[in-house]
């Protein structure tokens, strides 16, 4: 949450800062803000709302020019959505310009020290307390020591990137916990929350470390710890362009997101199917031999995150045979889980940035539980803190509801559950040599998907003006359910829940009534008991009155008398079906939400990856 750019070099400062945000506006649209460097002074320029506010200002009022600047987008913590409490925020003597990432937990404290030195403040945020303390130090020890001594009075999580308007060659960033990436260019340098910010000027990155403070100038980049020792940084090239951080022709992040996913599923499978028909999953750097000796798995995970974790379990404890947990990381965090060196954490997070994840990753490894991460973002901070890691390759996903990093959430825990159970030797070794031949079936079933969504779609617009729609499914069916629920709640702002169907009959039936549109994940034919069990729930609530939307495998015959409308996808096994049946719901919310009217890459409140707890 929050997105952050630093530029230094021989371009126009305004114009590369207000492209980058433009690529972070998905972390924050609660106000936006820049500040340049111009011949000795600072100009700046901060409105509330999304960036086009801003852009708006900058048009009526062009800043000077400057090849050196910084530019915010903003996810509220403290102080109000406006224009005041917008960042840059500005010394008293208009000398330095700061921008940040997170919260300053002992700000209340700082602020109160500063006012009694004769600080007067413009705004209710924790962030301006950095600019005074900034301006305390800049005159004696130039920026990068500055910030260093500030940081090292800061209690909390934040990245803050500052200017100096007595320096017009450096930009300085500081990170703990929240992301923070530097861009090599040549002549020209950049920072940023996500590569996606720079990626059209290079490709060529630096991840910064936990604790660490760089310098950035025209020539070169200093990276130290908070005491100014040199510090280690990971370099690495990006292996996507600018294209896949555009829109490419559709009206939407997330309409181009859920048609990627094909794609999105074939590169996350890519290179771990062997030609023997084996898996090699060596990249996660946990031995053959500390996968035999785990006893018990436990997956942490938030929102739609969770609902992988989820489907993982019923994948994990069939496949693998080892007993697994998932819980929500906020949970976690904050009780005492019984942990060994033989429980295998994984968490799971597209961002690699969500701070309840972050925390309950360090809460286990604090107990000595080996901790693995599925993430999509490469640099982000949950990889280099866990003991491995296996990538999704999703490639960057722009709109703020998940769609392609869920599916390849999905393939990264079938890859692990068939990996264990390859390992020590399974039961089911027939099964699960099949399984993996049809994971590499996947990409085309998915396509075959999305090839027939137009019914959906009028369905959706059909359904715009209800009040609630309620989302049942059994075993894997249930994530699937939750998932479809909480794609609608945050797109089109709607009551929706989902529920296990077999629980319907124990409370949550009495919401049904005449017309309520109930979506119904119905599991593959071949899982009779299962199968004909949500029949029945079907039938139930269809004699109450719902208007029953049934998704399930093609040909199910014996589901069509009950469906009001009967949503087909492609037969593949039970554990599996979720890589199918998730798709019709992304795509109904989408449309649903934005037949009202909402922006679905955009929905209000929320931010792209959630850096508070
Ligand atoms: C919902 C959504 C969120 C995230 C959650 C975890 O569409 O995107 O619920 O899934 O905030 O984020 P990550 O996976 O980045 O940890």
């Amino acid at each position: 949450m929050c997105g952050i750019v630093g530029y230094v070099g021989g371009q126009q400062a305004e114009q590369v800062v207000v492209d980058g945000l433009a690529r972070l506006e998905y972390r924050g649209y609660d106000s936006a803000g820049i500040a340049l460097v111009v011949e000795g002074r600072l100009a700046t320029a901060k409105k509330a709302g999304k960036l086009i506010n801003l852009r708006k200002v900058l048009e009526e009022e062009p800043p000077p020019a400057s090849t050196v600047g910084l530019g915010h987008t903003r996810w509220a913590t403290h102080g109000a959505p406006n224009d005041v409490n917008a960042h840059p925020h500005v010394d008293c003597a208009g000398r330095v310009a700061v921008i940040h990432n997170g919260i300053i937990e002992n700000f209340a404290q700082l602020r109160a020290e500063l006012t009694e030195r004769g600080h007067v403040f413009e705004s209710e945020t924790d962030t301006e307390v950095v600019a005074h303390l900034l301006e305390e130090e800049v005159g004696e020890h130039g920026l990068a020591e500055a910030m260093r001594r500030v940081c090292r009075r800061l209690e909390g999580a934040y990245t803050l990137v500052a200017v100096d308007a007595q320096d017009p060659d450096v930009v300085v960033g500081a990170r703990r916990n929240s992301p923070l990436v530097v861009g090599k260019g040549v002549g020209e340098n950049f920072l940023a929350s996500d590569v996606a910010a720079f990626i059209e000027h290079t490709r060529d990155a630096i991840e910064l470390g936990q604790d660490q403070v760089v310098e950035l100038r025209r020539e070169g980049v200093t990276v130290t710890d908070y005491d100014g020792r040199p510090a280690e940084v990971r370099e690495y090239h990006v292996d996507w362009d600018v294209s896949a951080a555009e829109k490419g022709g559709y009206d939407a992040f997330m309409l181009k997101e859920i048609a990627e996913q094909p794609r999105a599923v074939a590169d996350t499978l890519l290179g771990r199917i062997g030609a023997d028909g084996r898996l090699h999953l060596d990249e996660m750097h946990i031995t053959d031999e500390q996968l035999r000796e785990i006893d018990k798995i436990i997956i942490i995970a938030c929102g739609t995150s969770y609902h992988a974790g989820m489907i993982a379990k019923y994948a994990i404890e069939h496949w693998a045979g080892v007993p697994c947990e998932v819980e929500f990381a906020s949970e976690f965090r904050y009780r005492d889980p019984i942990l060994t060196k033989s429980t295998l954490v994984i968490a799971i997070s597209q961002s690699g940035e969500s701070m309840d994840t972050l925390m309950a990753v360090r809460h286990a490894r604090e107990q000595k539980a080996r901790v693995l991460c599925i993430c999509n973002v490469n640099g982000s901070t949950m990889p280099r803190e866990c003991d491995g890691v296996l990538y999704t390759h999703a490639g960057p996903e722009v709109g703020v509801a998940a769609t392609k990093t869920f599916l390849t959430q999905l393939v990264a825990v079938y890859l692990i559950a068939l990996y264990i159970a390859q390992v020590r030797g399974t039961k089911w070794g027939d099964e699960v040599f099949a399984m993996v031949q049809l994971l590499g079936s996947m990409p085309e079933k998915v396509e075959k998907v999305l090839e027939t969504m137009e019914p959906v779609r009028e369905l959706a617009r059909s359904l715009a003006d209800e009040k609630s729609v309620l989302f049942l499914g059994r075993h894997v069916g249930f994530p699937v359910a939750l998932e479809g629920a909480l794609k609608l709640k945050e797109l089109a702002y709607m009551h929706a829940e989902g529920f296990a169907a077999g629980e319907l009959k124990h409370g949550p039936i009495a919401l049904i009534e005449d017309g309520l549109p109930v979506i119904v994940v119905v599991p593959p034919r071949a899982r009779d008991v299962l199968h004909d069990k949500i029949v029945s729930n079907i039938q139930e609530i269809r004699a109450r009155g719902a208007r029953t939307i049934v998704i399930a495998e093609e040909g199910d015959d014996s589901v069509a008398p009950y469906a009001d409308t009967l949503i087909e996808v492609p037969a593949v096994p039970t554990l599996l079906q979720p890589l199918v049946t998730t798709i019709p719901l992304q795509v109904f919310s989408c449309e649903l939400a934005t037949a009202k009217g909402h922006d679905v890459d955009q929905p209000r409140n929320l931010a792209k990856s959630v850096t508070v707890e």
